[in-house]
């Protein structure tokens, strides 16, 4: 039964995914600006930016045991994005007084165009993803010497019985001492008083080092057969700049929701871009963050999700996609849409086709293509070829 869990194949897959790879923020090189996509009806400018990064990740803890917002496996995690978005931004978009992250999973793109003088509206449907985004970019300030002390305290927490998540997930996605330890360390942050900006640190704390001692390839879809995760779960303590937080907004609602409401210069938009639900992937994180103590069912032990699910994962993409456009009460428009490809189970085959996204873009103003190569990182056992990322570019029409 296990075996079906995890193959190898989609460990392999599913590695090149999520990882941060390093980046260097350097200027691309010159003598890429390349006019190349056409259609039948229309002609974008398309710029191409050849970036390999084949490192792999760096998810190190800092100095005096503290980390930070990319030190996390996500599906989609931005980070080596990141320099392909500041240049379209600071060559596009300037000035601008506020960035809103509207899909801001991890929260890496938000966070980088933080600073003191900017507001960051980041947004997320996932409650867990929300308490991190809290964590690490809400203008409620905190005392940093109550956290290091709170995190001492977690860390040396006697666990000997069995509680919710030791005996829901040990033996499977974690050993069962850090199953133990994680289910305890929860509960006990659930009983402290504390203020909302503490309990979002305290669980991020968790969160992070939960997904460090995870024995998975980088989601909760499976575990991996071989329980070789072993290393003691430690929390360590995020590296938060509270002084850029200042101006800063997190919500937790569906992005065509929020934008009912919304006004903004910079409107960043990477919705999922296939089949694949978030909450099938984090079910796990979401549960122990959420704690709800529900039933968890099935080879992967999910929790009930239909609440969660997301309609850019479903065929309705187009629809919900050109709804958000439609409303978006912006300057700037980026949107960043994996071309993924066919594959062979159709899963990951991207639910908007690009014709699609540019006549919808094209109908709020003059659109654009910014291209980034990259070398996938691979474990080293199956080469992948280069991956491309776009990002779409709207100047929205006054
Ligand atoms: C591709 S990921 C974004 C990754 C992010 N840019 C990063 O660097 O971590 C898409 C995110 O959108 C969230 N999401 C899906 N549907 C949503 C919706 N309708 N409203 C808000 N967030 C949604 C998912 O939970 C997921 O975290």
């Amino acid at each position: 039964m296990r075996e079906k869990l995890y193959s190898k194949t989609e460990c392999d897959e599913l590695m090149v995914w999520p990882y941060v790879g390093e980046v260097s923020h350097d200027t691309p090189p010159p003598g890429l600006q390349l006019p190349l996509f056409n259609s039948s009806t229309i002609e974008i400018p398309h710029f191409v930016i050849d970036r390999y990064l084949d490192s792999p990740m760096k998810n190190s803890a800092g100095a005096n045991n503290t980390f930070h917002i990319q030190s996390r496996r996500y599906l989609g995690n931005k980070f080596k994005l990141l320099s392909l978005i500041r240049k379209i931004v600071e060559e596009r978009c300037k000035p601008y007084r506020n960035f809103c992250d509207i899909f801001a999973g991890t929260g890496v793109t938000g966070e980088h165009f933080n600073e003191k003088d900017i507001k960051i509206i980041s947004n997320e449907l996932l409650y867990s993803n929300y308490i991190s985004l809290y964590a690490w970019l809400s203008p409620e300030s905190f005392d940093g010497g109550k956290i290091k002390e709170y995190i001492n305290m977690l860390n040396s927490l006697s666990c000997d019985g069995e509680n919710y998540f030791s005996i829901n997930y040990g033996g499977t996605y974690f050993t069962y001492e850090n199953a133990r330890k994680i289910g305890a360390i929860r509960e006990k942050i659930e009983q402290m008083k504390l203020s909302f900006k503490e309990r979002s640190i305290l669980l991020t704390s968790l969160l992070y080092a939960v997904d460090k001692a995870a024995n998975t390839c980088g989601h909760y879809d499976a575990f991996r057969k071989k329980l070789d995760t072993t290393t003691p779960i430690k929390l360590l303590i995020p590296d938060i700049n509270q002084e850029k937080n200042c101006n800063n907004e997190i919500y937790n609602k569906d992005a065509n929701v929020l934008i009912e409401n919304l006004e903004c210069d910079i409107l960043y938009i990477e919705p999922p871009d296939n089949s694949r639900q978030y909450c099938d992937a984090y079910h796990l994180l979401e549960n122990l963050i959420c704690w709800n103590k529900g039933v968890v069912y099935g080879k992967a032990k999910k929790m009930d999700r239909s609440n969660l699910k997301s309609q850019y994962c479903l065929k309705s993409a187009g629809k919900v996609f050109s709804d958000l456009i439609n409303k978006a009460k912006c300057k700037h428009i980026l949107v960043s849409y994996n071309n993924t490809g066919e594959s062979k189970d159709g899963r990951s085959n991207a639910r908007i086709k690009d014709g699609e996204i540019i006549r919808i873009l094209e109908e709020k103003g003059k659109v654009e293509i910014f291209e980034q190569h990259y070398k996938a990182f691979t474990t080293g056992k199956s080469a992948t070829d280069g991956h491309t990322e776009r990002v779409f570019y709207c100047k929205v029409r006054k």
